[in-house]
């Protein structure tokens, strides 16, 4: 995937030694741009509480989706009683079409993995896991290629560095529905047991990987580490919004001049997201925000910055940081529908809401779409959107209502037309008729 350029301005953080798809990450080129520098010289002179201290203070939130604190989330797994804890990087990127994560493995394995050690040290782990989607083969390959060569210099491995502390890491490939990248799931999947969330709390961080404390993070958070440790918490507590501090990846896509993959700061808008993609490629009509379990955002809501709190209050999310640009050739009960259906079809149906609630959501947007919508049907889906939020165990279920939620909201005439006149104004649905003029 192509990476844009972003603003000349922003820090490169993630991408700094990214850039160059086609080239192997080898150790001593990476360690040649700062690669393990922090790692070699922090293992042996400071001490895991410092870690989380500075991790805190540098503001870092989770880029897995939630945006949850990293530090806190650190410093809960370390105050465990003494025994064994786990730490796991997050790699699995669950949505269809991200390619985020895995640009990130296969360009800069060894941030990834130096992110890992830290987190591991802080909190006391001696065993690691890098969880991959299977398919993600480069990513995959060259993980294990980086972990070898980290391994065969001492930065790995048992006595890290003359420091004492073991660290034992490997890539864990596994493969299923999109549920699989939720936490809880993933540490089941780990273990090699049905992949199925399980009730939080208790958090991982208290009982995680066979009930022992274990730290969780997204591959992106884990990369942003070595920067943070190399270059200062406050130097990264002061890029981009203060409540959301440093740079993230993006991926635009859609209707856009040139689809790709950004780094930005937190706080960029989407706006801004979809310019540095090019600009729209057609009449700009929505912006899906945050993959299939995010929200459509009309034009009027694009200045709405990358924050999760922001995103949430406008019915979108930060999620997977995809930025889906519709056209107006697009329908947008269509679409919902349609995400509706995947995470239904992904989801693992453990409790009622998940098995039975977005079965029937799914059902409704198949009405709508197919000429069969009964006059009920949005108050019907809203009332069941808030239930099954209400009762969710995972955040599948309570994210799944979102692209239908956030359709009725900002487009209630094209939904009114499909269900109360019988038409499809973009000419999508069959076998709903096409209004007179629309374009076909
Ligand atoms: C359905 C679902 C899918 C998820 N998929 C991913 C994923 O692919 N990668 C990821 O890092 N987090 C994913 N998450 C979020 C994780 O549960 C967890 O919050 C995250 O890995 C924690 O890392 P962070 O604190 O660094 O963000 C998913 C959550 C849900 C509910």
């Amino acid at each position: 995937m192509q990476i844009l350029r972003g603003d000349a301005a922003t820090p490169s953080i993630l991408l700094a030694r990214a850039a160059d798809g086609a080239a192997e990450p080898s150790l001593s080129a990476a360690e040649a741009t700062g690669a393990w520098k922090a790692w070699r010289k922090l293992v042996k002179t400071v001490s895991p509480e410092e870690i989380v201290r500075k991790i805190t203070a540098s503001g870092l939130r989770g880029r897995g989706g939630a945006g949850f604190p990293t530090g806190q989330k650190w410093a809960a797994c370390a105050s465990q009683p003494p025994g064994i804890r786990y730490a796991v990087a997050n790699g699995f990127e669950a949505d269809p079409g991200a390619q985020l994560d895995r640009t990130l493995m296969e360009r800069d394995p060894h941030a990834v993995l130096e992110g890992l050690a830290f987190a591991a040290f802080a909190v006391g782990a001696h065993q690691a896991y890098v969880v991959v989607k299977s398919t993600a083969v480069v990513a995959v390959r060259r993980l294990r290629d980086a972990l070898r060569a980290a391994e065969e210099e001492g930065l790995l491995g048992s006595d890290v560095l003359g420091s004492g502390f073991d660290l034992h890491v490997e890539v864990r490939e596994i493969q299923g529905a999109n549920v699989l990248g939720e936490e809880t799931v993933l540490l089941r999947a780990i273990e090699d047991k049905r992949a199925q969330p399980d009730q939080r709390p208790p958090y991982p961080a208290e009982k995680g990987l066979w009930d022992k404390p274990t730290v969780v993070n997204n591959v992106e958070t884990l990369a942003a580490v070595p920067w943070i440790l190399g270059n200062g918490a406050e130097a990264f507590s002061k890029i981009g919004l203060a409540s959301a501090p440093g740079t993230t990846l993006v991926q635009i896509g859609g209707a856009v001049k040139q689809p790709g993959i950004a780094e930005v700061v937190l706080g960029t808008t989407v706006s801004d997201l979809v310019k540095l993609a090019g600009g729209p490629s057609g009449t700009l009509k929505a912006v899906l925000v945050g993959g299939p379990s995010g929200g459509f955002l009309p034009p009027s809501e694009l200045d709405v910055p990358l924050e999760p709190g922001a995103l949430r209050d406008r019915g979108a999310l930060w999620g997977s940081g995809t930025v889906l640009v519709v056209d107006d050739r697009a329908c947008i009960v269509d679409l919902a529908s349609l995400m509706t259906r995947f995470l239904n079809d992904e989801a693992c149906g453990k409790t009622i809401p998940c098995r039975i609630g977005l079965r029937r959501l799914a059902e409704i947007g198949d009405r709508l779409t197919t000429g069969h919508a009964r006059p009920d049907d949005v108050q019907l889906a809203t009332d069941l959107s808030s239930d099954t939020r209400d009762a969710a165990l995972c955040g599948l279920e309570r994210s799944a209502p979102n692209p239908l939620m956030s359709g009725m909201r900002y487009f209630m005439p094209e939904f009114e037309d499909h269900i109360v006149r019988g038409i499809c104004p973009a000419g999508v649905c069959q076998p709903l008729r096409v209004a007179a003029g629309a374009a076909q």
